[in-house]
């Protein structure tokens, strides 16, 4: 067990304002923190429940430039829609803040300004990257150019998504804006600094001595990156949208948005309650952030800096970061429109949250990434929702209603089998509870179903549909005990299956009984009446799954990259394209990418190396025309010698081969 704290501070990573929120959010933060403050909040612990829209940052200003709105605009939209989607899923938050509140400017101004005070930020000019066309410097992302190591044209700012390297804007050769395509000018510009090379030494300690049983993944980034050795990072922008810099001669800069988010956490509790400071500075406080991986090294390392700095705060005893979800194997993608959004799928599935809840718990990307699929999604609804747990308490109130008229018959004895139940059902419970408390959801909810499953077995294996005949007292103690599975069911069900539960509690006819009364005292005394069963769960079709991976795959979009540069038509004739027929293709051995390709351009064979093979069979291309540069120079591939290069369309990563409309002699020039 894990040690009790007097009181506990749950946050959620807080999500840009400037896009809908999608199930990989749900299944990496909100769903793990809701299950865990609704368990905190049935052990009777002191919990308060923190989150709200992130507002800052130079991708809401570019959201509001594409759209041609106020940053203002876009996340007064966004936080509302975001905030409704919260709730419609039963995410319990305490309070959904947002950073735009005059609450949030004074926190973070005056945090700012105490840690100027006490000395330790400092000033320095650097030179910083700046595109005269929107008059703005601008974020490493936004800056592409040629990677340094592999030559990749389209490189970013901080790092190479081809060969992976981490780069500095300044390592780009021929640097452009990402934004306006404009060549960048090298500019002064003078910035704050947190100098949290200062802190390595603090930051490991703490880490080392008292967190080594964080989860793995978060425990194993933060030692590379102390590893790397931490390095001083300014803390101001060169931005007009942000919360301004609170010194004077700082006109034009505010506040970067990683400095004033997590403060977010702190202004939103002081909107909550006065006495915010218990919860922030008093040392029984416990205080655990939920994020995604990608929010580690701010949660872990920078924002606890911060704290330390300032002097006044308690640090985070846990961080239970998770990996990501993607959808039917491909990551999730907001620009590809490569999700599913929250308010499009209860528009799709009213009322069936808790099918959503089930789903991403149980995939719930704890240790690793994971892959969330609509085939899988109908799978456990209609196979572990309907058929165990549906199924159990739908029988249960059935027979109650048939032989009993809906009352708790009186239970004469317990045997053997009975009082067994009862002891794994106390096992079980204790089991839930381990797992929540040590952030493993996904055990926690098959624990769970493991009560639905017993109930079934002891069900088919007792056939009280039989017994009612034979031995009527049999038939009372089996509805009984099942009756009771069905309420310690809505009972411990609440943190992953809220709505349900209620549900199922109303059906019971079940009041103040509490979480810890489970395994004390029975639920039921003979004579409870409960109502008529109803549904829980019903079966999801096959066209209702076929309809929507269709919608998902029809929205996907092509990510379209910025056209190169230009180039004169003397330039364009060098390139020698011809028709050609595909006679023979065979998979180059040891590789999973390449095929070996014999061309017939009319005048001679060629053999040509395409790395085409995660697209097609040998057999689908042989026979098809094809378009084919000859004039490229031989180059030789895992041995074998390429010469020319066949034309496909890169369709996110699938490849189509580009042939003509009508058979053509081959050799022909195409231009
Ligand atoms: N908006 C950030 C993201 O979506 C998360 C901010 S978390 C906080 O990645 F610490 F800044 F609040
Ligand atoms: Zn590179």
């Amino acid at each position: 067990m894990q040690k009790q704290f007097k009181r506990y501070l749950v946050t959620c990573a807080l999500p840009y304002a400037n896009g809908p929120i999608h199930i990989g959010h749900l299944a990496g933060v909100y769903i793990p923190a809701d299950i865990y403050v609704r368990y905190l909040r049935l052990k009777k612990r002191d919990v308060k429940f923190i989150c709200g829209s992130d507002e800052h940052g130079v991708p809401i200003t570019i959201k509001a430039l594409q759209e041609k709105k106020s940053p203002q605009e876009i996340v007064d939209y966004y936080h509302e829609i975001n905030k409704k989607s919260f709730k419609d899923f039963g995410i319990s938050f305490d309070i959904y803040s947002r950073t735009t509140s005059k609450i949030h400017y004074q926190t973070a101004s005056e945090f700012f300004k105490k840690l100027y005070e006490k000395g330790i930020l400092y000033e320095k000019e650097t030179d910083q990257f700046y595109d005269p066309e929107l008059k703005q410097f601008l974020a490493d992302r936004y800056i592409i150019g040629t990677c340094p190591q592999c030559s990749y044209e389209m490189a970013y700012g901080d790092q190479c998504e081809k060969c992976g390297s981490s780069l500095n804007p300044t390592d780009l050769i021929n640097p452009r804006s990402a934004l306006t395509g404009a060549q960048l000018q090298l500019k002064k510009t003078k910035h704050w600094f947190l100098p949290l090379d200062k802190y390595q030494d603090v930051v490991k300690e703490w880490l080392f001595n008292n967190h080594k049983d964080w989860k793995i993944n978060v425990f194993g980034q933060c030692k590379s990156w102390l590893e790397q050795g931490l390095q001083p990072r300014a803390v101001t922008r060169d931005l007009n949208w942000g919360i301004p810099v609170p010194l004077e001669n700082a006109q034009g800069k505010v506040l970067y948005v990683w400095f004033d988010a997590p403060i977010g956490y702190i202004s939103a509790t002081k909107e909550l309650t006065d006495k915010w400071e218990l919860y922030w500075k008093d040392k029984e406080t416990c205080l655990v952030h939920f994020i995604g991986k990608d929010n580690i090294v701010f949660h872990c390392i920078i924002f606890p800096v911060m704290l330390m700095a300032e002097g006044t705060y308690i640090l985070p005893e846990n961080v239970p970061a998770n990996e990501f979800l993607n959808l039917e194997g491909d990551k999730i993608s907001t620009s590809r429109n490569w999700a599913v959004w929250l308010n499009e799928y209860l528009e799709e599935f009213p009322n069936k949250q808790d099918v959503l809840r089930y789903v991403l718990t149980s995939i719930m990307p704890e240790t690793k990434d994971n892959d969330f699929t609509w085939k899988d999604f109908q799978a456990k609804n209609n196979n572990e929702l309907v058929a165990i747990l549906g199924n159990f308490v739908h029988r249960t109130l059935t027979l109650l209603n048939r032989y009993f008229d809906g009352k708790i018959p009186l239970c004469p004895e317990y045997s053997n089998e009975e009082l067994q139940i009862f002891n794994e059902i106390y096992n079980i419970k204790k089991e839930i509870e381990n797992n929540i408390e040590n952030f493993r959801f996904r055990e926690a909810l098959k624990e769970f179903m493991n009560i639905a499953r017993l109930g079934n077995k002891y069900i088919n294996d007792n056939e009280p549909w039989k017994t009612y005949a034979t031995n009527p007292l049999k038939t009372q103690t089996t509805l009984a005990i099942c009756a009771e599975l069905c309420g310690i069911i809505s009972v411990l069900g609440e943190p992953f299956l809220p709505f349900t539960s209620v549900k199922l509690k109303q059906i019971l006819n079940i009041h103040n009984y509490e979480w810890d009364d489970v395994g004390k005292k029975p639920i039921f005394s003979s004579g409870h009446v409960v109502s008529k069963p109803e549904l829980l769960f019903e079966k999801i079709d096959d066209s209702i799954i076929e309809k929507q991976i269709s919608k998902l795959y029809k929205n996907k979009d092509a990510k379209y990259l910025p056209i190169k540069d230009s180039i004169d038509y003397e330039t364009f004739e060098k390139l020698d394209i011809r028709t050609a027929t595909i006679i023979d293709v065979e998979k180059v051995e040891g590789t999973d990418k390449l095929l070996k390709v014999t061309i017939d351009l009319g005048f001679e064979r060629r053999t040509v190396v395409s790395g085409v093979a995660q697209s097609y069979k040998p057999n689908d291309l042989i026979g098809k025309q094809a378009c084919v540069v000859v004039n490229l120079k031989p180059k030789k591939i895992r041995g074998i010698v390429s010469h020319g290069m066949i034309l496909f369309a890169d369709v996110n990563d699938k490849y189509v081969l580009i042939s003509p409309l009508e058979q053509i002699q081959n050799g022909k020039p195409i231009k």
